[in-house]
């Protein structure tokens, strides 16, 4: 009921709606990949921070911001608990706070990267952040209610409202990592109060596991005796676990949900196609982590395409589960191209591969770090990117009202989709909601397909 009233809201264009009641920050110098629902991306030199301030963390929303007053707002412990709870926000606050550092990232954060490319969020490396998290702790909440024996996982729902006809937002955590003592409801974030993208007034705080996981806007803690089969349990965050063909299709059933993190490390200086000065010393530099085989130990640096590695120095700075800042210094000695690349190793042996193996969503990317650096006597004016060859194809009459009534054309132009991979997106965006006719779904197809297709 809700939901479609909202969707016509939506679509009739009054967006009046949404803003939590927690100031927002603006986004400085954010990149924008999608205004509606929101999505923003770190730039790189976010990478230079050890904890990422609130303006520069990334934002990820499949839907619109739910607006919360706490005075209504109430947490809900139910299911196979001894003692159902409903707690105010004071009661929560009463309780023993922890305190906590950890990288956020985003399950899909690097899937631009990915060839052939895949659906989704085109994030380069900016889907994370570096985080200072305060809240209760799960276990805490759900020994208060008193879990019974035959709990499985735990499942959450958020004040968030689809879109559309689009299924809640709901997901959840086995009993073990819901228990874990680092696992929290957070009411804070770097010494502030949750701002509203962020989940306000509570978020869960899952260290070490894909951001999918670290569900905003909590409203209901459901303990389960089974597994939890929600929709976006059994079409998102699968992966397949192991080597499969590029390109290929797979039944979601044919992988499994992701969970941890993977050790990676991501240079923030030189930037990909920056121009150095041959003889001069630069700093090679950036951040590295890791999920459930953190911390990480080492980062090492190659700038001959891995024949050699150099150690990077790491900052002093460091937790279990956040980020951990490093450098090297470098002299490049001859005029050449150079790429360098950094991989970062963790506590349990992990190294970050040279090469992905690609996965049909496009999750979990952690390659080595790579940056093509010039390396001159001088640094000459940067070549003028050629021109994006733009097909002049003409959109079809009932495009706009049929695709860009619940978010804008930057979500579909970021894309670069074979005409099968756009075929399955009008598929999910008409169970969503989408009114596309029989008859005109050739030509929605072909004005996709030709206007953002594959790169060449
Ligand atoms: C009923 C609302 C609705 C309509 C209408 C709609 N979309 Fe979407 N679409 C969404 C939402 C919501 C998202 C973001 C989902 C997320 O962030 O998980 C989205 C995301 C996307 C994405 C990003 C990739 C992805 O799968 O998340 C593409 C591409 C896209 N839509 C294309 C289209 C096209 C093409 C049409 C017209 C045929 C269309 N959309 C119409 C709701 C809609």
């Amino acid at each position: 009921m809700n939901t479609r009233r909202q969707f016509f809201a939506i679509a009739a264009g009054g967006l009046a709606w949404a803003q939590s009641p927690n100031p927002d920050r603006p986004k400085q110098g954010m990149i924008v990949r999608s205004v509606r629902p929101e999505d923003l991306e770190m730039p790189p030199s976010g990478f230079d921070d050890y904890i990422t301030p609130i303006e520069h963390f990334y934002v990820r929303t499949h839907v619109l911001v739910p607006q919360v007053n706490l005075r209504d707002w109430r947490l809900k412990v139910e299911g196979q608990v001894q003692t159902p709870l409903t707690l105010t926000m004071d009661e929560i606050r009463r309780m023993p706070a922890t305190e906590l550092v950890s990288v956020l990232e985003c399950a899909g954060n690097g899937r631009s990267l990915y060839s052939p490319t895949v659906a989704g969020v085109q994030w380069v490396n900016g889907a994370v952040g570096n985080g200072r998290w305060r809240g209760v702790r799960l276990a805490d909440i759900l020994k208060r209610a008193g879990i019974q024996q035959n709990a499985v996982d735990i499942a959450f729902d958020g004040a968030d409202t689809p879109i559309g006809s689009m299924e809640d937002f709901q997901r959840a955590l086995p009993l073990a990592k819901a228990m874990d003592p680092n696992t929290l409801l957070a009411y804070e974030m770097n010494g502030e109060s949750l701002p509203g993208k962020h989940g306000f007034p509570l978020r869960v705080v899952a260290p070490g596991w894909a951001g999918d996981h670290w569900m905003k806007w909590v409203t209901s803690v459901r303990v389960l005796d089974k597994e939890f089969d929600g929709w976006w349990v059994k079409n998102a965050y699968r992966h397949p676990g192991k080597p499969v063909v590029p390109g290929t299709a797979l039944a979601q059933d044919a992988m499994t949900p992701l969970r941890s993190l993977r050790v990676k490390s991501v240079i923030s200086s030189p930037v990909d196609g920056a121009q150095i000065l041959v003889g001069k010393a630069v700093t090679i530099r950036g951040a590295a982590w890791s999920g459930d085989g953190g911390p990480v130990t080492g980062v090492e640096v190659s700038v001959d395409n891995g024949r050699s590695w150099k150690r990077a120095e790491l900052g002093s700075e460091q937790s279990r589960f956040g980020w951990r800042l490093w450098r090297v210094t470098w002299t490049p000695a001859t005029e050449q191209f150079y790429t360098v690349l950094a991989r970062a190793r963790d506590t349990s042996g992990d190294l970050q591969p040279l090469t992905q193996e690609w996965n049909p969503s496009g999750y979990l990317w952690n390659a080595a770090a790579r940056a093509g650096v010039e390396v001159g006597r001088e640094v000459r004016a940067p070549a003028s990117p050629p021109s994006a060859a733009s097909s002049n194809l003409e959109e079809p009459p009932r495009f706009r009202s049929a695709c860009l009534a619940c978010h804008e054309a930057d979500l579909i132009q970021q894309q670069r989709l074979t005409r099968a991979q756009w075929d399955r997106e009008i598929n999910k965006m008409t169970g969503w909601g989408a009114s596309v006719a029989p008859e005109e779904r050739d030509s929605f197809l072909n004005f996709l397909a030709g206007k953002f297709g594959p790169r060449p």
